[in-house]
């Protein structure tokens, strides 16, 4: 098959579609959804998210350090693009999106109840790189709804039905199929 080049775009897909919480030092709060987001350490565990500064939310960000990274299930896909698509400066989306605040176990930022994984972060590095500045965080704690989990705490991407997006086409696209464990290769190799 011939290759085209198609120019210097970061076309790395699937990526995730998340709702961050953030929240400033008086307790508002907002919600905005990320792509450019996801894990850059195991131990500690780290992650990161890259935040515009025209956005609402990134003077909260700056101001307490903290947000929480909450990972819909498909049923939420409406929220998590009216979310990132609406500024707060423009309207409350916490009622627009009839998402419900909870409150989280370290940080001060509430999480969202419909939302199955909710993963408290606490930053620990700032980098400008251009048009984002990407916060790096270290992961506080975690939970998942118990429905979602199996028996060692692992949460199952079938009960859980999380979604992709795929930042070229800007589409949202489901997981809906098991086709490989971690380190299975390494065992068919053996044979
Ligand atoms: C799927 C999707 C992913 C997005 N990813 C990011 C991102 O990674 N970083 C960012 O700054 N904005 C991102 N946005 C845009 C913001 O979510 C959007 O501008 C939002 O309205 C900002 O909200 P705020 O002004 O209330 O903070 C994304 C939007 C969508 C729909």
């Amino acid at each position: 098959m011939a290759k085209k080049n198609i120019g210097a775009i970061a076309a790395v897909s699937p990526i995730p579609a998340f709702i961050a919480t953030v929240a400033d030092k008086a307790g508002n709060s907002n919600l905005i959804t990320i792509s450019y987001g996801g894990i850059v350490n195991a131990v500690p565990p780290m992650v990161y998210m890259s935040v515009r500064d025209t956005r609402y939310s990134y003077p909260m960000l700056k101001e307490t350090g903290e947000f929480v990274i909450n990972i819909p299930g498909e049923n939420l896909t409406e929220e998590t693009d009216l979310c990132g698509i609406i500024s707060a400066s423009k309207l409350d989306k916490w009622e627009a999106s009839n998402l419900t605040k909870i409150p989280a176990s370290i940080v001060k930022v509430p999480m969202i109840e419909e939302c199955p994984v909710n993963i408290e972060c606490v930053t620990k590095h700032i980098i400008a790189l251009g048009s984002h500045d990407i916060f790096i965080a270290e992961v506080v704690a975690t939970h998942a709804d118990e429905d979602v989990l199996n028996d060692e705490n692992k949460v199952m991407i079938d009960k859980f039905k999380p979604f992709a997006f795929c930042y070229n086409a800007q589409e949202y696209w489901t997981l809906n199929r098991l086709i490989g464990h971690y380190g299975w290769a390494a065992k068919e190799a053996k044979r």
